[in-house]
């Protein structure tokens, strides 16, 4: 009797363990890899032991480990090669390896130990995270109003989508919608009716609190070149109506003081007058606040050095490949660029570059920066196929213009710390940066075809 009592007594002692496995839950980004903790507790050695992991069914687990060794051959097919045991067995360290994460893997997983004489098991969950896309914005329009769209794929677990407008105020969307893919993972979209602005950003984002949250922003304007035309129209329409009565009034002598300054009644007045602005004509354009003034007077800027000051520049081809601009995208070096030779540190400079001579290109990108190219020092727009153009800024800005012209002018201007985009072929400004310019701060122009054809992108001579 004595001796079976010392016996169990001894048998209890060593046999009985418990399992630790800290939290119960674990975290892991989809494709990479995540240890799932589990411990014999207190420490012994755990060789001699079957360990098994397993989900739902016992009989096939996701790795058993049993005579010293792991059975490749049992198991779930679901992890064959991903499953492993990191621990130290020695010290009772049982913590199982999963690696390329898929959203399947998501679940309770039991960590089932057994020795000759005991077995313990414990629980704990897996759970797998995705960061999704930059959110791409897209305007319709939509009556007097436009429609922005956002949407944003690849999400796990489902992210929430926040419209915004530029004080940070929240917006009420029209819809958001969730929808799975078969992957899956969650994309998100959503969309807004806005009144057209010309400065006025609104922001879309997307993420969920425990990850990143990506966002990006539009300026809801009204097609750039109606209104540039339709302002154009007016401020023409307006310019005629004037010279007309001008005409008239000084056919009748109404008007002495204009008239001093030029020979009255002359032919040619009509177009000095266009040219100049007469007295009148001042006056009556004061009536015509029709034009966006920002990007007219930057068309007009632009139209006075695209004929003076043009820059010609050549490639530096020692540049050539170093993908900076594909930080920009999610392939690391979809925008393989190459840099000018030439480097500006002061006054204005402005350059064209051939961007799609066959109007029919799938990516560009486009701008300056400094050497050794950075993305901190990159100010360029970019246009993918299906994207639009866009800046390269973080959170990018998507550009509400016309997406294939044959030549972009750029306009670096020192003293206004301003680089601007026109669409030469229109006649339009695109967009304008602000630029955190130094005194020793020097700036080459980058341009990159993208690899989304093999239509160049060249400097224009
Ligand atoms: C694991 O998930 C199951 C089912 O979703 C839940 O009942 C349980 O409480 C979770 N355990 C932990 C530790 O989070
Ligand atoms: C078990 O091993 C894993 C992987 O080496 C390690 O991350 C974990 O901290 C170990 N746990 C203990 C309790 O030592
Ligand atoms: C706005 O655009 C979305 C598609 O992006 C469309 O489903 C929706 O009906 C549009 N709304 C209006 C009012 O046009």
């Amino acid at each position: 009797m004595f001796l079976i009592w010392i016996a169990s007594v001894f048998a209890c002692s060593t046999a009985d363990f418990t399992l630790l496995v800290p939290d119960g839950s674990v975290s892991a980004q989809l494709g990479s890899s995540a240890v799932m903790p589990c411990g014999v507790s207190p420490p012994s050695n755990a060789e001699t032991f079957e360990v098994r992991w397993y989900r739902n069914s016992y009989n096939s687990p996701v790795l058993l480990y049993k005579d010293l060794k792991v059975e490749e051959s049992i198991g779930d097919s679901q992890y064959r090669g991903r499953a492993s045991l990191v621990g130290d067995l020695q010290k009772g360290n049982v913590s199982l390896k999963l690696m390329n994460i898929v959203v399947a893997d998501m679940g309770t997983y039991v960590c089932y130990v057994k020795s000759v004489t005991w077995y313990e098991q414990a629980g704990l969950n897996l759970t797998v995270k995705a960061l999704g896309s930059s959110p791409l914005l897209s305007l319709a329009e939509a009556g007097d109003q436009l429609n922005v769209t956002c949407a944003s794929d690849g999400w796990l677990p489902k992210p929430t989508l926040t419209w915004r407008d530029k004080e940070g105020n929240k917006l009420t969307p029209n819809h958001i919608i969730y929808r799975h893919d078969s992957e899956g993972l969650v994309s998100v979209s959503s969309w807004l009716l806005v009144s057209p602005s010309e400065s006025e950003w609104i922001s879309c984002s997307v993420g969920s609190s425990d990850q990143e949250i990506k966002e990006a922003r539009v300026i809801p304007y009204k097609g750039i070149w109606r209104d540039a035309f339709v302002s154009t129209l007016v401020l023409s329409l307006i310019i005629i109506i004037t010279l007309t009565v001008l005409l008239l009034l000084i056919r009748q002598g109404l008007l002495p003081h204009c008239s001093s300054r030029k020979n009255a009644g002359a032919a040619d007045d009509f177009h000095e007058s266009t040219k100049e602005e007469t007295c009148p004509l001042k006056g009556s354009s004061t009536e015509s606040p029709v034009a966006p003034v920002n990007a007219e007077e930057r068309v007009k800027t632009w139209n006075k050095l695209k004929t003076q000051k043009k820059v010609k520049l050549t490639v530096d081809p020692t540049t050539l490949h170093e993908p900076i601009c594909g930080q920009l995208n999610r392939t690391e070096d979809s925008f393989p660029q190459v840099l000018s030779k030439e480097g500006f540190s002061s006054g204005q400079k402005y350059w064209e570059v051939l961007v799609d001579q066959k109007k029919s290109k799938k990516s560009w990108c486009v701008g300056v920066t400094q050497k050794p190219p950075s993305k901190k020092t990159l100010t360029a727009l970019c246009y993918e196929e299906g994207s639009g153009i866009y800046t390269s800024t973080n959170p990018r800005t998507t550009i509400p213009a016309e997406e294939h012209f044959t030549t972009l002018g750029l306009l670096l201007d020192f003293q206004h710390k301003t680089l601007s985009f026109y669409n030469v072929d229109k006649g339009a400004h695109l967009h304008t940066f602000k630029m955190k310019i130094t005194s020793k701060s020097k700036y080459f122009a980058v341009i990159s075809p993208g690899t989304k054809d093999t239509f160049p992108v060249s400097f224009h001579k």
